[in-house]
């Protein structure tokens, strides 16, 4: 595939869509011509529909997930010097801000069934040099949690929720962002909400949540600022926290409070085709579906697959016009992660055999069928 993602023609079935519903259109167009475009009542509001709708004890919105995890990694202190316990198995960006930080990313292995961190391969890269720890809930399937964050109190380490996949996705019958200590959302493109790009950071601490306030936005917390005209910064700015440019601004923030409003519609439309994955290609040889739990809820953000030989797969494919991915590579292979790490073996394993089958709001029931029928014939 040589061509660039937005070149790609129609006949051919996309990984993943966008979905921007028309009243987004309308509603955008009102914040544009209403004078006040900056971060304003939009961003407010749309943060305060994020916390009601899936219980989001504090939440402050951002322009993006790294922004969100590196202003977490920020107020947590993490410094040259420090290590931070992090997942291999992930897009770059979960670890890149480790690096920002002048901090190390130590990679603990993966489970090969739902690849995600493994809580026992945390607690054994845990050193008195760790200073917090960063899972990522991967394709919308959550962690397991409740071991990750066991691990985290009996080390006193903080733990990241890198939950970029996984808005509207469940554990043990809350949402994700309901509970934990710092949960990061993306709201990028492809996401189930976007806003172009964006991202929320929830959290359960009031400290930690002052603290975001005032570092995503050059240390200054918007929500309590006093204005003076005769004064440049407002009369509260004490200088005293070196801050981010990463607040969200009003024409984003109204992209994705509208796309809340709409969010049943994709999150359902997901459902219906990842449970038709899941039954029409459970007995199919060669192919692994994740193990998903009666715990957990998945927003089916993506659906990835184990699959034999997956670069003749992914051609056979290709070849009948569907897209295929692999979404992400073990992350130890760029350089400036220190190097490939051999005590990883279910991250080697899985970087060998994972690709992602469409999954979007857009497929029609028509194409659905039409990829189940030809991942059976690229098997058979
Ligand atoms: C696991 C993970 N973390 C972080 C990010 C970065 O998100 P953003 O593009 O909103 O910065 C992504 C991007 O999709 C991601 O997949």
């Amino acid at each position: 595939m040589k061509k660039r993602d937005y070149e790609i023609d129609d006949k051919i079935i996309r990984t993943w869509s966008t979905f921007v519903p028309d009243e987004a259109i309308t509603e955008v167009a009102n914040t544009l011509r209403s004078k006040w475009i900056n971060t304003g009542k939009k961003e407010k509001e749309l943060r305060g529909k994020a916390s009601r709708k899936w219980g989001f004890p504090y939440c402050v919105a951002v322009n993006s997930c790294t922004s969100a995890l590196r202003a977490s990694l920020a107020i947590l202190n993490v410094k040259p010097g420090d290590e931070v316990i992090s997942t291999p198995f992930t897009f770059i960006a979960t670890n890149t801000v480790i690096l920002e930080q002048g901090a190390k990313p130590v990679f603990a292995d993966i489970k090969y069934d739902d690849l995600n961190i493994n809580p026992k391969s945390i607690e054994k890269k845990i050193t008195r040099r760790t200073k917090a720890i960063i899972v990522v809930h991967y394709s919308g399937n959550p962690c397991d949690l409740d071991e990750i964050r066991e691990i985290g109190r009996k080390h006193n380490l903080p733990v990241i929720e890198d939950a970029a996949h996984s808005m509207g996705s469940m554990y043990k019958g809350k949402y994700i962002g309901a509970t934990g200590d710092i949960v990061c959302f993306s709201l990028q493109v492809v996401k189930l909400i976007t806003s172009g790009d964006g991202g929320l950071i929830a959290t359960n601490n009031k400290d930690y949540y002052q603290k975001l306030k005032k570092i995503i936005w050059y240390g200054i917390d918007r929500d309590t600022k006093i204005t003076n005209l005769l004064n440049p910064l407002p009369e509260n700015f004490r200088g005293d926290v070196l801050g981010f440019k990463y607040n969200m601004n009003d024409i984003i923030a109204t992209l994705a409070s509208v796309g809340i409003d709409h969010f049943e519609e994709v999150a359902t439309r997901r459902q219906i085709v990842g449970q038709r994955y899941r039954e029409e290609l459970a007995d199919c040889p060669k192919i692994k579906l994740m193990k998903y739990y009666n715990d957990r809820k998945p927003n089916y953000q993506m659906f990835p697959i184990h699959v034999e030989n997956r670069v003749r797969f992914a051609k056979y494919l290709l070849k009948h016009n569907i897209m295929l991915r692999i979404n992400n590579r073990r992350n130890d292979i760029y350089p400036m992660f220190g190097g490939l790490r051999n005590d990883l073996p279910m991250t080697t394993r899985v970087d060998q055999d994972v690709v992602l089958l469409p999954m979007h709001a857009d497929l029609t029931d028509k194409q659905i069928s039409y990829i189940i029928q030809k991942v059976k014939d690229a098997v058979k």
